[in-house]
């Protein structure tokens, strides 16, 4: 029986790379954007805070680990997760390739176009995003699963969408549940984004951690 050759060195070479980019590149600017918006909204740190001190505190040992079970009932964390994941637009578009000629507002995308979806478009609306830009994790409480759909792609969509979404928003969950319970922090200095596409921190982020109690 023949079988295709399609793993070569390069192509090996080329995964592994595309996958540790698609994993460090994004995991590690949504971590420091969200420093960033937790830094500069102290309501939001106090909320996040008792949320999850009231998940240690219904556990029968305060030591035991995170459940599947606690992480489905973080709701504000969810809202949060959701915020920075919005307002960063880490990756400012999704390529698509038109199979067949349609029609947009009267112009026709001729089959075989690559086309560039701007995501951040449909993130940054004003008219479905109150006050865009601001971090305001409390307004998903408002918003309905249709508007969110259509309006909200972080992860992408279809068949190519990130095959890391799931499990980004659970080390996300974890990281601040972790975060909040065990330790204070404040900004020092720093914070300054630029985007030349990619999220970059001029002078980085300096945050001061003391551990509670
Ligand atoms: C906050 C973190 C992340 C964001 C915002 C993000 C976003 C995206 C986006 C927008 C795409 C393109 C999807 C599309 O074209 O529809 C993508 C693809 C992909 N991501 Fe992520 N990603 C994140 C984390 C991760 C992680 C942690 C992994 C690996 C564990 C990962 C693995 C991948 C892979 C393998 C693809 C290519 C999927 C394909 O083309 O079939 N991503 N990601």
């Amino acid at each position: 029986m023949e079988t295709e050759k399609f793993l070569t060195v390069d192509s090996i070479t080329q995964l592994l790379f595309g996958i540790l980019f698609a994993n460090f590149e994004s995991m590690s600017t949504i971590l420091t954007l969200t420093f960033k918006f937790l830094s500069e909204n102290t309501r939001v740190v106090e909320e996040l805070a008792a949320e999850h001190d009231a998940i240690v505190r219904k556990r029968e040992n305060p030591n035991s680990r995170l459940t599947w079970e606690e992480y489905k009932s973080m709701t504000f964390t969810q809202m949060v997760v959701n915020e920075s994941l919005r307002i960063s637009n880490n990756v400012p578009g999704l390529f698509r390739k038109a199979l067949k000629d349609f029609q947009v507002k009267g112009y026709t995308v001729p089959a075989g176009w690559t086309i560039l979806l701007v995501t951040p478009a449909a993130q940054l609306n004003p008219e479905t995003f109150k006050d865009p830009i601001t971090f305001n994790p409390w307004r998903w409480k408002d918003l309905d699963q249709v508007t969110i759909s259509k309006n909200f792609m972080p992860f992408g969509g279809g068949t190519r969408q990130c095959a890391g979404a799931e499990y980004s928003k659970l080390v996300l969950s974890t990281f601040l549940h972790v975060l909040v319970t065990r330790f204070r922090f404040t900004k020092v200095k720093g914070g300054d984004v630029s985007r030349t596409p990619i999220i970059s921190f001029g002078d980085g982020i300096h945050i001061k951690f003391t551990a509670k109690n």
